[in-house]
């Protein structure tokens, strides 16, 4: 006898950076199916799961999760073990210009999403009810700014967030806790700080001066350069949450991060070294470093302690700084095409031509 397939998990803002990562990563590991859900902003990537096109495990949906109705069909349709949710706006200069679209996405957008969880869960039977998860992928930046000697950031840490984004991601954070607290939902939390790797979109530090640098371009170091952030390679983030998935307690807030704590300029000069020796431009690509004014409110530094999940969990990252950065700069070499094709609005025209009658599979 056949033993009976897995169920699905159901992955929002799976055309994303992350979530891109996370759905590729978990169809190598893993057999359950996936559902991907995503809006398709102008963050989205359609091509970022091209890849799984034709692969029966895997079905793409292009909707909000703010709309509750499809949200919950999608969940009474498929089924799921599981939702991940990754969809958000993300980007901090973003928030800072347009803070609305943080609320209505991260907030309006998580609460909505809870709440199809909550009506889908409440029709389980009660094995299936308490071995559901929903799994919630935040961010180090709610907890706010450290001064150059505070301890990093633990899972106690006050939310302090400075920023409309960390505000967002923070107000969804107790969402989901409350929605454990008064309706049982089976929730987990992670919070992770800065990531890098391929198809993360070059509005982010790391993409943008890679792409800047190649175009010819200022690479823009807002202020002084020395704002610290704790850099972690997206495939390791990956693993993390599967294994929260897995073994996390429910209820519980795991942080995740590399300890790779490392200063702008110092990021800069990395990318700037290893594009010399990989596309040598006559010049050092150093010489396009450009200060510019700093961003309001900006954090100093972020660093994470992630002792909870390495000791409870056995979680720990497998790449170091130096590996992860060569990996993701040959990855942007290897896909100029990528990066020409999310940042001309050949890829918008597109998805408007491909997905005019909405939601297709
Ligand atoms: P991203 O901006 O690259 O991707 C976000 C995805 O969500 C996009 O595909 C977008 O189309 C989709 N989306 C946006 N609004 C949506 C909506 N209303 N409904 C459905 N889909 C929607 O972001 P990312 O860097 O991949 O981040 C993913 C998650 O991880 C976010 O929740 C972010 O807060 C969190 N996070 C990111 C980092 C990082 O360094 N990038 C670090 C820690 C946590
Ligand atoms: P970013 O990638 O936007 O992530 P976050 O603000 O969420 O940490 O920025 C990382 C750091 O790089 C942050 O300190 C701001 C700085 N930065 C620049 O100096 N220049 C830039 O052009 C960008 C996009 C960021």
């Amino acid at each position: 006898m056949t033993p009976p397939s897995p169920r699905p998990i159901l992955v929002t803002g799976s055309a994303g950076f992350i979530g891109a990562n996370f759905v590729l990563d978990w169809l190598r590991e893993r057999s359950a199916p996936v559902v991907s859900l995503d809006k398709l902003t102008y963050a989205g990537n359609r091509a970022n799961l091209a890849s799984l096109d034709g692969d029966a495990r895997h079905a793409f949906v292009q909707g909000d999760i703010g709309d509750q109705d499809l949200v919950e069909k999608l969940l009474t349709t498929h089924k799921p073990a599981a939702i991940v949710n990754f969809a958000a706006e993300s980007h901090v200069d973003r928030s800072i210009h347009s803070p609305e679209d943080f609320i209505q996405t991260n907030v309006v957008g998580t609460l909505r999403l809870l709440q199809a969880a909550r009506v889908y869960t409440e029709n389980l039977n009660d094995a299936d009810k308490s071995a559901f998860r929903f799994l919630h992928v935040s961010t180090d930046e709610v907890y706010g700014s450290l001064s150059p000697d505070d301890p990093a950031f633990t899972e106690t840490n006050q939310t302090l967030p400075n920023s409309p984004y960390a505000a967002s991601k923070a107000a969804s954070d107790h969402l989901v806790r409350a929605y454990h607290h008064t309706y049982g939902l089976q929730v987990l939390t992670t919070n992770c700080s800065n990531n890098y790797g391929p198809y993360q979109f070059p509005e982010k530090l790391i993409p943008l001066m890679i792409t800047n640098a190649l175009t010819g371009k200022a690479l823009p170091i807002y202020g002084d350069g020395l704002n610290v952030r704790d850099w972690l390679y997206v495939g390791d983030h990956c693993s993390a949450i599967r294994r929260v998935l897995d073994a996390g307690r429910i209820g519980e807030t795991y942080n995740i991060g590399g300890c790779n704590e490392i200063k702008n300029i110092d990021i800069v000069h990395i990318l700037c070294d290893i594009l010399d020796r990989l596309k040598p431009a006559g010049r050092s690509y150093r010489k396009q470093i450009t200060f510019v004014k700093d961003r309001p409110g900006h954090d100093r530094r972020y660093a994470i302690n992630a002792h909870k999940i390495e000791s409870e969990l056995g979680w720990k990252p497998t790449e170091t700084f130096a590996t992860g950065i060569e990996k993701t700069v040959r990855w942007y070499l290897d896909n100029l095409d990528w990066i020409a094709s999310v940042t001309s609005g050949a890829y918008r025209q597109w998805v408007k031509t491909n997905y005019e009658q909405g939601i297709r599979a």
